[in-house]
């Protein structure tokens, strides 16, 4: 094996690998380019559990380099704290998959991880706290779900109290920050302010405009901008932080800043005089500019999340788009010329259930938005998925929830668009899923994924499952009970005749379970038209009002109005507003006699129900799913109604239908209009 350095490669991370019948040859422009012809070998290296005396590698001939030069991993120490050696592990996943900057949390409300040697308070008292109730829900959790407990060498007892917790002395963060750069990864910590920051405010409570740490309606109490002592505190932890971490890079957060207290404040009031500026929006760019001034001074670069450009941005700030909701964020910061790292709750949020975010849809990210200009991509630096820890309180659990969507993400954050297929990188996941075994690390796996609410037969239902590796099993529970367990190789179909619920679990050899997947299988002869043929879509609109379930919509007995629709869509009157409940009521006219499938993709949420039966649901939290449902239907009018709700983000409506399995088609065209 033959490692060197190689001028004429044009990509700083790039390499080439060469593996002949005499030798393998890996040539990088840089170290870090050598590093990843490394781990591209060991991803083509037979996983253990195959080994023989002899090691073969295929011959090939590789030339490669990334798509983006910031490819990185977030972890919140803060909700919940994580040992050094898991810090490591995670680390060298992150390496492993050619990730190359590390997004240290380490600092909230919650917890302060970090010891800062000024202020000894923010980690002797506030790296502890008193169970919250985040706690006490996974505690709750964990009496029916193992993978919830809280790690027990956290918790002690003191002077009869209970405390939780946990914090990186700087001998430790010098020591991860070592161990990462060995694996070209950059560790950049962030120091969330001026929000996010009552772990210090408890300690140190003139820090805040009211003398005391407190929470508001929505987010804590922030520090005051107005007080020069806020600004030597916060300057001061950050020097320590600066001479700590050799990053380009250091996050100073300024996210979800509630500023309530700034209203009433005496002192930021007098700041926003002095400073000639309008308002408190102004305050938070002002405090922002001059952290980041401060920073600059010490040689380093910022980056804040996308709250930074409320009330103006410096030309030198790096934004962290997360706010899914706010499309127009990265287009105007990149427009500024501003670099852009791409976080977004629609694909990035790896505290989100696979349910809402799969392997797939984090593999599928295209990552720069469709909105920004050609000549503006350059500024897109690259993405990363961001762990937010409130019900992640051990380290299997955040296992779980990054592995292996992070390995999906990876081929998204390095291989060109035209390069990637979801089809060839599903059959390698089982190897990487053996790699894991491997390294003793927990992971989701993804195993049978049903999105069907509702599956119709007249005769019998006959059950085909996708091959996976020969180290996973099928675990089916038929609908009269009884347990069948099959290989996921050569997988022979199972017919089924009768109504009822089948579960499918795919498992692996040491034990790890997929989530349990339900088919409901129907029999049922076709439903019998309706005589009556005069109808209209009818929409009851249910404005500014909350819902989290369709059962609330349906239970609310006063509308804002009634519509004449011609089709399923969102009304001009709910157009852009963010709360409201929509309840459609109509006639649909099919061609022919035939199981009928619908599909439906709703945000939030949104039910199909026809003839009575609910054929989809879309649930809260789902809304990035399409998912299908079935029903017999004769020829002829059958009701409908459809429920849908909107709360956070966007909103949007995607109906379609098909007969057996010719093409969907709109199902506005099913829609009879008298
Ligand atoms: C964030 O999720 N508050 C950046
Ligand atoms: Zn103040």
């Amino acid at each position: 094996i033959v490692l060197s350095i190689d001028p004429t490669i044009k990509a700083v991370e790039g390499y080439k690998l060469d593996v002949n019948d005499a030798s393998i040859v890996i040539k990088g422009a840089t170290a870090a380019g050598l590093f990843y012809g490394v781990q591209t070998l060991r991803q083509m290296l037979p996983s253990e559990h195959s080994h023989s005396d002899e090691v073969i590698v295929r011959g090939i001939s590789i030339e490669d380099y990334p798509r983006f030069k910031y490819r990185g991993m977030h972890l919140d120490v803060s909700r919940h704290f994580y040992s050094v050696d898991y810090i490591k592990r995670f680390i060298d996943g992150l390496a492993h998959y050619k990730f190359n900057s590390f997004h240290w949390h380490l600092t909230d409300d919650q917890g302060w991880r970090i010891e800062i040697k000024k202020y000894p308070e923010l980690t002797s008292k506030g790296a502890f706290r008193k169970f919250n109730g985040h706690d006490r829900n996974c505690l709750e959790q964990a009496k029916t779900d193992t993978i919830m407990y809280i790690q027990p060498e956290l918790i002690k007892v003191v002077e009869g109290d209970t405390i939780y917790g946990g914090f990186y002395t700087q001998e430790d963060v010098k020591e991860i920050i070592r161990y990462a750069g060995q694996r070209n990864i950059q560790v950049i910590p962030e120091i969330d302010m001026p929000g996010h920051f009552s772990a210090a405010i408890q300690n140190y409570p003139y820090l805040s405009c009211a003398g005391k740490a407190g929470w508001q309606s929505v987010f804590s109490a922030p520090l005051c901008a107005g007080n020069e002592r806020t600004y030597k505190f916060v300057e001061d932890v950050l020097s320590e932080v600066v001479d700590l971490f050799p990053a380009e890079y250091v996050h100073i957060g300024a996210d979800e800043v509630q500023k309530d207290t700034w209203e009433k404040c005496k002192k930021c009031q007098g700041m926003i005089k002095k400073q000639g500026l309008h308002n408190e929006h102004d305050l938070q760019s002002y405090f922002v500019t001059r952290m980041e001034k401060f920073l600059n001074s010490k040689g380093k670069k910022v980056i804040g999340w996308d709250e930074i450009l409320e009330g103006g941005m410096s030309n030198t700030a790096t934004m962290m788009f997360w706010r899914g909701w706010m499309p127009d964020a990265p287009k105007q910061a990149v427009e500024q010329h501003n670099d852009v790292i791409m976080t977004p709750t629609s694909h990035c949020y790896y505290d989100y259930a696979y349910s809402s975010i799969s392997t797939q849809r984090a593999y599928e990210w295209k990552i720069i938005p469709d909105n920004i200009k050609k000549e503006d991509e350059k500024y897109i630096i690259g993405g990363q998925a961001n762990i937010w820890t409130e019900y992640i309180p051990n380290e299997v659990k955040a296992d779980y929830m990054h592995l292996p969507r992070m390995i999906g993400m990876s081929e998204a954050l390095w291989t060109s668009l035209e390069k990637k297929s979801w089809e060839r990188f599903e059959i390698k996941l089982n190897q990487h899923y053996e790699l894991l075994d491997e390294a003793g690390r927990f992971y989701h796996m993804e195993g049978y994924r049903n999105n069907s609410d509702r599956i119709v037969f007249t005769e019998a239902f006959t059950l085909n499952l996708p091959s996976l590796s020969a180290n996973f099993s099928y675990k089916i529970t038929s609908p009269d009970g009884k347990e069948l367990i099959r290989p996921t190789t050569n997988f022979e179909p199972i017919e089924f005749t009768e109504s009822g619920v089948i579960s499918i679990q795919t498992f692996s050899k040491n034990g790890y379970k997929g989530p349990i997947q339900n088919i409901h299988i129907i029999k049922e002869q076709p439903w019998e038209a309706q005589k009556s043929s005069t109808s209209k879509l009818n929409c009851k609109v249910f404005l500014n009002q909350k819902f989290k379930t369709v059962e609330e919509v349906l239970e609310v007995q006063i509308g804002s109005g009634d519509l004449t629709m011609d089709t399923i869509a969102i009304p001009e009157t709910a157009k852009g507003k963010n709360e409201f409940g929509l309840l459609y009521t109509g006639m649909i006219e099919v061609p022919q006699t035939g199981i009928y499938e619908f599909s439906s993709k709703c945000d939030d949420a949104g039910r199909l129900v026809i003839n009575g039966q609910d054929i989809v649901n879309n649930l809260n939290g789902q809304w990035n799913i399409t998912k299908t449902g079935q029903i017999a239907l004769e020829k002829g009018a059958h009701p409908f109604t459809f429920i849908m709700f909107q709360g956070t983000g966007g909103s949007s409506i995607d109906l379609a239908y098909r007969l057996e399995n010719s093409e969907y088609q709109p199902f506005s065209a099913l829609i009879k209009k008298e």
